[in-house]
């Protein structure tokens, strides 16, 4: 257990009240493969579509849900435009963390009167189900939030959204909502943007780890978590610091060419069965060594499952003063050592497994180093 601070919740004073995650949009490179790749091994529904055949002309999207995880997955139809150019930057990557509000106009001109940059002004995008009001904001790097405004609307998602239609059917493997979305940001930068968090949105510091706790022989991470008041949005922001060699965070600075990011954590209430079911399909987990479970029950204390098949399918344990948490790391989902996925099942716990980071670490570096980049 690595807490440092966990400062007062009553600290938080949101600049708007945020109902929670609306969406995440991802621009890719090709997002009929990548709907195909998250339906077949996560066992997301593709639920619409949005493109040419639906009066778009410049990209293809497709709306993917399992339980309240809402993933857009965008292509763009040529060369031309931000979105191909966000691709060849960075590689298939999250473009947008939307928040859902109730007022996207109050929220959009509350952020801005608090110095948010503006990506784009409120517009009302309306179809036959209603109208959507939606704003934009910018964050880290290239990343976005969109302000999402849907109580004037019935429709399926947004206006322009088609009902989709798949030929097979979709195994979903447990996945609840969007526990935490991780930001990775250039060394001297996580203060920055905790700032942003702080100043704009009326986030409030949850947890910080310095250096000293999440630290290997070789490299080392700062990390801060920034929390709204409801406690539905939690952002990490991790920033390099300095080691031997090499951090995980500097390789992701450097594959994605800037900050982005890092990884999505979603939660289910039954992870070994989730993780079982993700395995089964090809989707591939970092190992930690099996030295790890030797030791987990004294660090952590009694927890309810059994340690075999924690063990066997390699999933983590911690613990803080309100109960434990299970979770496990995907290795990145794309060739870029860029984003990956964390499933993590609470059981009272309020932290993010800084009890792990050490055994996980070592795990990245191995794999860190089989990329010649350690
Ligand atoms: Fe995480």
């Amino acid at each position: 257990m690595a807490t440092v601070t966990q400062p007062d919740a009553a600290l938080a004073h949101d600049t708007f009240p945020i109902n929670g995650t609306d969406y995440i949009e991802f621009w890719v490179g090709n997002a009929r493969q990548s709907a195909a790749y998250y339906q077949a091994a996560w066992g997301y529904d593709v639920l619409a579509y949005r493109g040419p055949e639906t009066g778009v002309r410049d990209r293809a999207s497709y709306l993917l849900q399992q339980g309240k995880v809402r993933f857009v997955l965008t292509s763009p139809l040529g060369p031309e435009g931000e979105i191909a150019a966000h691709i060849y930057k960075h590689g298939d990557g999250v473009r947008d963390l939307a928040f859902w509000v109730d007022d996207a106009r109050d929220a959009y001109t509350k952020a801005i009167e608090r110095g948010a940059r503006s990506v784009h002004a409120p517009r009302v995008d309306t179809d036959e189900d209603g109208e959507v009001v939606i704003a934009a904001i910018a964050t880290y790097g290239d990343t976005i939030h969109s302000i999402v405004e849907r109580r004037n609307y019935k429709g399926l998602f947004l206006p322009g959204f088609r009902p989709h239609t798949s030929a097979v059917k979709s195994n979903p493997v447990g996945l609840k909502y969007v526990d935490h979305c991780v930001g990775n940001v250039e060394l001297g930068k996580m203060n920055e943007w905790v700032g942003f968090y702080s100043r704009v949105l009326g986030f409030f510091n949850l947890l910080s780890f310095d250096d000293k706790q999440i630290s290997t022989e070789y490299s080392a991470l700062m990390s801060k978590v920034m929390s709204n008041g409801n406690g539905r949005i939690k952002f990490p922001i991790n920033e390099p610091a300095a080691g031997k060699k090499k951090s995980q965070i500097d390789e992701y600075l450097d594959y994605y060419r800037g900050p982005g990011v890092q990884h999505i954590a979603v939660a289910t209430d039954d992870i070994v069965k989730t993780v079982r079911a993700l395995k089964s399909r090809g989707v591939e987990f970092l190992q930690v060594p099996q030295v790890y479970y030797d030791t987990v029950l004294q660090r952590v204390g009694k927890i309810d499952e059994e340690i075999g098949p924690l063990a066997e399918l390699g999933i983590l344990v911690d613990s803080d003063d309100e109960g434990y948490l299970l979770q496990i790391f995907t290795k990145p989902v794309q060739d870029r050592p860029t984003l990956f996925y964390e499933i993590i099942q609470r059981k009272g716990a309020k932290s993010f497994g800084a009890g792990n980071f050490k055994a996980l670490f070592e795990s990245i570096e191995r794999e860190q180093a089989l990329r010649g980049n350690l």
